[in-house]
């Protein structure tokens, strides 16, 4: 698929919408939006005669959504749990990793909420130290995420980019060289799976917390986990769900219609990122919108997608840098993905003055701050186009 089809799965651009915030929450591709729409009208029937036909069907869907993930992630299927957001995989990560007390966790003092609430959460009920890693106006390399490390470090969480300026973290550093020191990388990717290709080999990680609803482009309360495959080997999920497991005999549906059938029966949890999923009854919706968004994703490829963000960046930087405005992201191609960052002159009221009178022309970008950095910021994705960002550039003028 090419990137005119690919933008053509979004029917807001066909409607003159200048979209370009799909780092707050993305578009719903329209083959997600349908098939979501098909499970819907089926809810209110009930097709095949029986009132379980759902987790028939849907199951599957979730196997094939683990797969595109898999494959999107150069891993296993099976290392991969459908959860319902970043923040859902960061706890079920960050609650089981051991910490002692005498011991440390790093943290960047720019990253998101969501790497740092479990954390903070646990450094204060436990008495570990979290070690905040500052930033030289929004930029953090991985040399200073190193130093802040010791022989006490257990864990160091960052996100893969700076949600506030657009600088990527240069994961392919850090990650060889936390695991060569044995100490867990915990990675928050929302910000450029779908838009930067990830292969889990050549940046070890425990694991990649990845929410659905920005750039890839399906519903909110979905997303991914993946779980190091020597983590779940070694680590209980500390939630434990019945359907996240195998029954003692046959399927879940054999199971429920036999009489022999009893909670007290063991279920197997296979040690693998897979059972790291909270195994009660799951969000169909969002395993379909997931399967068909990162299926679309995968048809165009993210290294193409990549380029594209980028050679968008390099036009949107430069005219940004021709009206004097100053822009906050890298401006080499490869310390940056999707998102840009630049202010007008003025403080937090100005930028989201401007930011409004962008939305007011139809041009749909944000405001973000962190730890002081930040402004407005435009996300760059596949479906966007040299028009869109020649547009936001006139709506500035
Ligand atoms: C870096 C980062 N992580 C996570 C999230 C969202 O977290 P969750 O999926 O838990 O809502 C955002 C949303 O803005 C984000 O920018």
């Amino acid at each position: 698929m090419n990137l005119t089809e690919f933008r053509s799965a979004f029917p807001a651009f066909a409607d003159g919408v200048c979209f370009l915030d799909w780092a707050a929450t993305g578009l719903l591709s329209d083959p997600a939006r349908r098939a979501i729409h098909r499970y819907a009208d089926e809810l209110v029937s009930c097709p095949s005669g029986e009132s379980t036909w759902m987790h028939g069907v849907h199951g599957k869907t979730r196997s094939e959504a683990r797969s595109v993930a898999g494959r999107l992630l150069c891993a296993r299927a099976a290392d991969v749990a459908l959860v319902e957001s970043t923040t859902a995989g960061m706890n079920a990560i960050g609650l089981v990793l051991p910490v002692r007390p005498d011991e440390n966790v790093v943290l960047m003092s720019i990253d998101y909420l969501a790497v740092a609430t479990p954390w903070k959460t646990r450094a204060a009920r436990e008495g570990f130290e979290l070690r905040w890693v500052g930033h030289r106006e929004g930029l953090v390399t991985a040399d200073d995420i190193l130093a802040a490390c010791d022989a006490r470090t257990r864990v160091v969480a960052v996100s893969t980019i700076c949600w506030t300026t657009g600088a990527l973290i240069d994961l392919d550093t850090l990650a060889p060289s936390l695991r060569e020191r044995g100490i867990h990388l915990i990675v928050d990717g929302i910000q450029t799976f779908g838009v930067v290709p990830v292969d889990v080999m050549r940046t070890p990680a425990a694991a990649w917390c990845v929410g659905g609803h920005k750039w890839l482009a399906s519903v909110l309360g979905a997303g991914l986990l993946y779980v190091d495959p020597e983590i779940a080997a070694t680590h209980q999920p500390s939630v434990i769900g019945f359907l996240a497991g195998r029954p003692a005999r046959g399927q879940w549906w054999e199971w429920f219609s036999d009489p022999d059938s009893s909670p007290r029966e063991d279920i197997e949890f296979p040690p693998a990122g897979r059972t790291w999923e909270t195994g009660g009854t799951p969000s169909y919706p969002g395993a379909i919108g997931l399967l068909e968004s990162m299926t679309l994703l995968d048809a165009v490829g993210v290294p193409t997608i990549l380029e594209h963000v980028r050679e968008l960046g390099t036009r949107l930087i430069a005219g940004l840098d021709h009206r004097g405005l100053s822009v906050l992201t890298p401006g080499e191609p490869d310390r940056r993905a999707g998102i840009i960052v630049f202010r007008v002159s003025g403080g937090g009221d100005a930028q989201r003055a401007a930011a409004a009178a962008l939305r007011e022309a139809g041009v749909v970008v944000s405001v973000r701050f962190s730890d002081g950095v930040g402004g407005i910021r435009v996300s760059l994705h596949g479906p966007n186009d040299e028009a869109d960002v020649d547009r936001l550039l006139a709506a500035l003028d």
